[in-house]
């Protein structure tokens, strides 16, 4: 199916509410909110997305409950081993963006040799954004020009291919589940002209279902990327505003 939404990201939220509404710990919500991660993976690639960015783990995130943070690292362990070669059939691009450099040596071996036997799938590229800020993600981008760049100033392309998956581009449709309506420091210039959904549904008990029709929703959507009228892409319309811009 052709889609006008290519990047989705998601921010799987609702997932200690969930449990503890059922007085189950914390932690159930996120082992039930990981067992459908693989549905919408594959969802993603039926519904003709090509880039599908998971928020995790954030930077502040690791100020939870110990047992919280390390149960979050289990489940990502346990995800790698369970779903490698369910990924790697499908064709899977796997990444995790972030900083990983406090994750045990096992878990990142884990993550280097998935994202290494993947890289050149030509599926969908899936990214977990795990120990992940947007404000570390822009800072390091421009830290790593201004060494590589010393006393030249960086165009926005410069700056968008210093971020940590430059290949996926920009976010057509940011969904966040669990019923609050904030971005929490996720791919802050990826979404510059995304479309934005909330929905109420707590992260484990999203579906498939609730998936398809927000993107058959969003897709319907007009979008202008600021101009009059409905424009194809955002390229597109950048392009067209630097003819217009040459004319006058
Ligand atoms: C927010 O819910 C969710 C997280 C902090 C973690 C999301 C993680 C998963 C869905 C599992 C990870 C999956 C893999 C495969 C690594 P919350 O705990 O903030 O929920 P609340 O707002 O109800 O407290």
């Amino acid at each position: 199916m052709q889609s006008s939404i290519k990047h989705v990201a998601i921010i799987m939220d609702g997932n200690g509410r969930w449990a503890t509404q059922r007085r189950r710990p914390r932690l159930w919500g996120h082992v039930r909110g990981a067992s459908i991660v693989s549905d919408i993976v594959e969802a993603s690639d039926n519904l003709g997305v090509k880039a599908l960015t998971l928020y995790a783990f954030s930077t502040e995130n690791w100020s939870r409950p110990l047992d919280e943070v390390t149960g979050l690292v289990k489940i990502l362990n346990k995800f790698l081993i369970k779903e490698r070669q369910r990924l790697i059939k499908n064709k899977v691009a796997f990444k995790v963006i972030g900083d990983t450099s406090h994750l045990n040596s096992e878990i990142k071996k884990l993550i280097q040799d998935l994202e290494h036997e993947t890289k050149n799938f030509e599926g969908l590229k899936l990214s977990f954004a795990f120990s992940y800020g947007a404000r570390k993600e822009i800072v390091d981008s421009i830290n790593s020009w201004i060494v590589k760049h010393p006393n030249q100033l960086m165009t926005e392309q410069d700056f968008a291919n210093g971020l940590y998956r430059p290949e996926t581009g920009e976010v057509d449709l940011l969904i966040r589940t669990g019923g609050d309506f904030r971005i929490s420091n996720f791919l802050l210039w990826q979404i510059a002209y995304a479309e934005l959904f909330f929905t109420q549904t707590k992260w484990p008990e999203f579906s498939v279902a609730e998936y398809t029709k927000i993107i058959n929703s969003v897709a319907n959507r007009e979008r202008r990327f600021g101009a009059i009228h409905s424009m194809p892409s955002l390229d597109e319309s950048q392009q067209l505003a630097k003819q217009h811009i040459n004319q006058i």
